[in-house]
């Protein structure tokens, strides 16, 4: 079967070691942004040095370790780090205003760089994605080996966006957040469909959620078009104007700093999405 690769892997200078599962542990460095060092910040981390001085460089480098397989195929991309996940945790870095104290949830969070970035500022975290290829645990020993960098509870739970017949428990789980992320989720037309179809069904809950979607626009040729076009992009913005009722789609300038070391290419888009019906009872 075709196999694919993230090129995450070939654009930063990450350090990995094999296991004997066959998957590999990479070491993800990201500069640290001030409240994590800063010591007069709310909830900053204090460092000192040799000297027992405060430690307070700005260009301080943290690590994420993080495992995961460097090539699947297409039904296990979830098993590798793409763009879009450093992406948001950048976004999620670079703003902690907006995600401090919140309670997030994550959807095809993948290995989990987005959620456990997430939540070293939120109040709680909940990664999702569908249970296929050991992915959940996967999750939760990423959780484990970046202990460090989580300070807010967690929960790891299967959201599978082709299944919406959520138990009560787990609806009532969900209902919880305030903020959705998604990274690179949007690559097939089933899956980006039945996306959009769980992010309606998070919209029109009673809490109101603020949603946050990074995808790369993947452009390619087609002989139907004589011309580059980025399908699925375009699948996911069709199925937005057929699902969608009153919400607001706005589009998110990627200026903002850059913690982790990847590629920011042209093509990376990140997006925030509300449900702006005023008729409902928030809770
Ligand atoms: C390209 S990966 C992105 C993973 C991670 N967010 C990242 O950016 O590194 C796509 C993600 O969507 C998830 N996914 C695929 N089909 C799904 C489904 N039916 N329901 C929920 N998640 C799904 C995959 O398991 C995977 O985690």
């Amino acid at each position: 079967m075709h196999k694919v690769t993230s090129e995450i892997y070939t654009e930063t200078n990450n350090i990995s070691e094999k296991l004997d599962n066959g998957n590999a542990v990479t070491k993800f460095a990201f500069k640290c942004p001030s409240y994590m060092i800063d010591p007069t910040s709310t909830g900053g981390t204090f460092k000192y040095d040799d000297d027992d001085d405060l430690d307070v460089d700005r260009d301080k480098e943290e690590t994420l370790v993080i495992e995961h397989s460097e090539s699947t195929e297409l039904n296990l991309v979830g098993l590798q780090v793409w763009r879009g996940a450093l992406l948001l945790a950048d976004y999620v870095l670079s703003h902690p205003d907006l995600f401090k104290d919140q309670i997030i949830l994550e959807l095809g969070s993948g290995v989990g760089v987005t959620g456990i970035v997430a939540s070293y500022l939120a109040k709680k975290v909940i990664c999702t994605d569908i249970n296929v290829g050991g992915i959940l645990s996967l999750i939760e020993r990423n959780f484990q080996r970046n202990r460090a960098y989580v300070r807010s509870s967690y929960n790891v739970e299967e959201v599978n966006f082709l299944d919406l017949g959520w138990s009560r428990r787990l609806e009532e789980r969900l209902q919880e957040a305030n903020i959705v992320l998604a990274a690179d989720v949007i690559y097939d037309d089933k899956i980006t469909d039945g996306f959009v179809r769980t992010l309606s069904k998070l919209l029109y809950m009673k809490k109101k959620k603020t949603v946050y979607v990074a995808l790369e626009k993947r452009y390619v040729f087609t002989i139907a078009d004589l011309d580059t076009t980025a399908p699925m992009y375009e699948e996911f913005l069709r199925c937005v104007e057929k699902y969608r009722m009153n919400w607001s789609v706005d589009y998110i300038s990627i200026d903002f700093p850059r913690y982790f070391k990847y590629d920011r290419v042209q093509h990376l888009v990140l997006m925030k999405i509300q449900n702006n019906t005023k008729s409902i009872a928030y809770a």
